[in-house]
């Protein structure tokens, strides 16, 4: 072997050697850097996520931080469900492009579901239920083409439910009940054509102005009942003072007659 074997021999042992898995992520640190800041952990619940920022945090197969699931060096799976997390979710969260399931149910995260998170291209999984999330629905969502489940529930969300979302072919965990939302539900999330499932009543229920099929009829009925009693009152209310104004108007005829009858008399009298 000669020096340049031994050269080759001893670049394979140093460069070769290297795990990839050491080389991190800027986008990922980004998007974990700004998550962090953006939420609040008043009851630290939250191991690992106290420094500033995240150096590497695909370092092995698991991350040091608590709830961060990675593949392949990055972030792939982030789960921080029920720790009474506060604040709001980062638009940089878009920057763990990686990310495949993004699950914040049940803390007290607040403010509007940034319409950036339509660059997570590979999210399967969007659970952000029982939460205090406000702000309209980005349609936007629609671009994440491999989404599985939207769950959305229990949140202060209004607006329209985006007619776009019915694009999302691969749903199958679709909820938006007892949230503030509003207008029709979407043809294409309520029925869907072939044999794709679609989303019964249970998955729109509690919000007050949302109507259409699957919901029950029930609006439109309460209405008409309503415009029932309402017709109903005023007419009765209008009949009441008609008679009140017609009986008005007889007496005062009645009254007029009986003082022309009474000057009839006096007229008729005669003068002693
Ligand atoms: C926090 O980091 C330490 C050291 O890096 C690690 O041993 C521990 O498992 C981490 N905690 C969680 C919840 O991942
Ligand atoms: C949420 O956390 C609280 C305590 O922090 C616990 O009592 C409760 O059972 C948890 N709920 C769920 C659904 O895990
Ligand atoms: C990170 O996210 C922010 C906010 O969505 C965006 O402006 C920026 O372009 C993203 N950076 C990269 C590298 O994707
Ligand atoms: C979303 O999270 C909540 C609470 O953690 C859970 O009960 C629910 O089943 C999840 N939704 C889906 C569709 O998995
Ligand atoms: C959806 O399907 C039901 C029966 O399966 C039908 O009664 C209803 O009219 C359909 N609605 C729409 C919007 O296609
Ligand atoms: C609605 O669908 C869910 C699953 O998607 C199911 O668990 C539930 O029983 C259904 N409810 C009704 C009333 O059909």
């Amino acid at each position: 072997m000669g020096v340049e074997g031994l050269l080759l021999l001893l670049w394979l042992l140093t460069c070769g050697s290297l795990p990839h898995s050491t080389h991190p992520d800027p986008d990922d640190e980004a998007c974990l850097t700004h998550l962090s800041s953006s939420i609040q952990d008043p009851n630290n619940n939250l191991q690992n996520w106290t420094r500033t920022t995240f150096q590497n945090p695909c370092s092995g197969f698991t991350s040091y931080l608590q709830g961060a699931t990675c593949n392949n060096g990055r972030i792939y799976k982030l789960s921080l469900t029920n720790l009474s997390l506060r604040g709001s979710l980062s638009p940089f969260l878009s920057n763990c492009t990686n990310l495949q399931a993004l699950d914040l149910s049940s803390n007290s995260l607040t403010g509007p579901i940034p319409s950036d998170l339509q660059y997570l291209v590979n999210l399967a999984v969007l659970n952000l239920s029982s939460n205090r999330l406000s702000g309209s629905i980005p349609p936007q969502l629609a671009f994440c083409a491999y989404l599985n489940v939207i769950d959305l529930h229990d949140n202060l969300l209004s607006g329209q439910i985006p007619q776009q979302l019915g694009l999302l072919v691969r749903l199958s965990a679709f909820d938006v009940s007892n949230n503030r939302l509003s207008g029709p539900i979407p043809a294409s999330l309520g029925n869907r054509s072939g044999n794709l499932p679609r989303f019964n009543a249970t998955s729109y229920e509690g919000n007050k102005d949302l109507y259409g099929y699957p919901l029950p009829p029930l609006k439109n009925k309460g209405l008409s009942v309503m415009a029932i009693v309402g017709i109903g009152l005023g007419s009765g209310f209008l009949s009441l003072v008609l008679s009140f104004t017609a009986v008005c108007i007889w007496l005062r005829v009645a009254e007029e007659k009986m003082a022309a009858e009474e000057g009839k008399i006096t007229q008729l009298m005669p003068e002693y």
